[in-house]
């Protein structure tokens, strides 16, 4: 464990255990925790209370913590550097995340972008039926109310609770993110001051080098995402992959020099400046500029280069899961470290608040 801990920045992030990582994690989250596990007191944790909002069946979601864990000390979380814990081995965040929903509205809750998609597409509405109205209208249906459930609404306090908690001020995520921790600022600034206390630091997105990416899907449109149903996973077989790569969304290709470029096709650079180096994309550009581009061409080097940042970790991770001890180890002297911390912190709250013992 990190002696200097105490001295450095603390540093927290977690992922939604809903399946196996894919690339959008990797380059919105897990990268980065690797590369700054050294430099700042981390805390990665699986965010398995988040991962139930979505109602997920009882094995699965079991089964979907293990293989996150697998996954990120597969590809270098080093649990003697970072700590690594299980969302739900820290009671002290479900109560603080009862004692924080007192000071959060339902309406900024409602007008959250992702609450607003997951209870769109909970509701079975279209993208067109856009209207903050038309979702209200459904979600207080007496027939539909309980497809859309009142964890889905407060989803942004649970992770705000994460933050506080900790009491971390970087936060490493991807783009979607950006809104929630804007509502973890906001929460920490208006209890700040409603109790007229300093307790909680205001906790910026982190990374080094660049803006929060929003990794694309591959067919031909938004981001990636499990959802979506269009993700490359880091466990992927090469040959699965390579074919997914390859029936990736194109166009009919530039018809004249110089031509702006589909979505589609935009993505598909997107991803390769992501995984390649800059020659490589230097030598497509050109290639799609002067018009004699062959995607084929481009998505074999995508899915080569893709295949040489996902192997090292695929190859890793059965063997991982395979040893439970090890597993139970590092969670728990995660767990042990996360409710060290959040149990101060739980504390003050309580005392703040006016929860004092007799
Ligand atoms: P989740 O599980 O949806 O995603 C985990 C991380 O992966 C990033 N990500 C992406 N980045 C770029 N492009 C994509 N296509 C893409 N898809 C996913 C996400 O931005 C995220 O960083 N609410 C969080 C989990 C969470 C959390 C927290 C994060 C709960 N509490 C406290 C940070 C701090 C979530 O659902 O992430």
């Amino acid at each position: 464990m990190n002696t200097d801990s105490n001295r450095k920045e603390i540093v927290l992030s977690g992922i939604r255990s809903t399946g196996n990582l894919h690339l959008g994690n990797y380059y919105g989250a897990l990268r980065k925790f690797v590369k700054i596990q050294d430099d700042f007191d981390c805390r990665f944790f699986i965010a398995d209370l988040h991962a139930l909002t979505t109602n997920p069946d009882p094995q699965e979601l079991h089964a979907n913590v293990k293989k996150i864990l697998a996954e990120y000390l597969a590809a270098g979380i080093d649990p003697e550097k970072a700590t690594i814990f299980i969302q739900s081995d820290v009671p002290e965040i479900a109560e603080m995340y009862l004692l924080l929903n007192m000071h959060v509205g339902i309406g900024e809750l409602m007008r959250t972008t992702s609450f607003k998609d997951k209870a769109r597409k909970a509701l079975g509405l279209t993208a067109a039926s856009d209207d903050d109205d038309e979702i209200e209208k459904q979600i207080c249906g007496v027939e539909t109310n309980r497809r859309v459930n009142a964890g889905l609404l407060t989803y942004p306090t649970l992770m705000a609770v994460d933050i506080l908690i900790q009491k971390a001020t970087k936060v490493p995520v991807g783009k979607d993110q950006l809104q929630h921790l804007e509502l973890t600022r906001r929460f920490a600034r208006r209890f700040n001051s409603f109790y007229n206390v300093d307790d909680f630091p205001e906790p910026y997105d982190f990374d080094f080098g660049g803006a929060p990416v929003k990794v694309p899907g591959l067919d031909g449109s938004g981001k990636m995402g499990k959802s979506e149903g269009n993700c490359i996973y880091l466990v992927d077989e090469p040959k699965a992959l390579r074919k997914k790569v390859m029936r990736a969304v194109t166009d009919e290709g530039p018809q004249a020099p110089n031509s702006p470029m589909n979505e589609p096709v935009a993505n598909l650079f997107s991803l390769l400046e992501l995984t390649s180096t800059p020659e490589i994309v230097k030598q497509f550009r050109d290639a799609y500029a002067d018009c004699s581009i062959r995607y084929g061409d481009l998505k074999k080097q995508l899915a080569e280069d893709i295949l040489a940042v996902t192997t090292p970790i695929r190859e890793r991770v059965n063997d991982i899961l395979a040893d439970e001890d090890y597993l139970r180890r590092v969670v728990a002297q995660g767990a042990e470290k996360a409710r060290d911390a959040a149990s101060k912190t739980l504390a003050d709250v309580r005392r703040i608040m006016g929860i004092r013992k007799f």
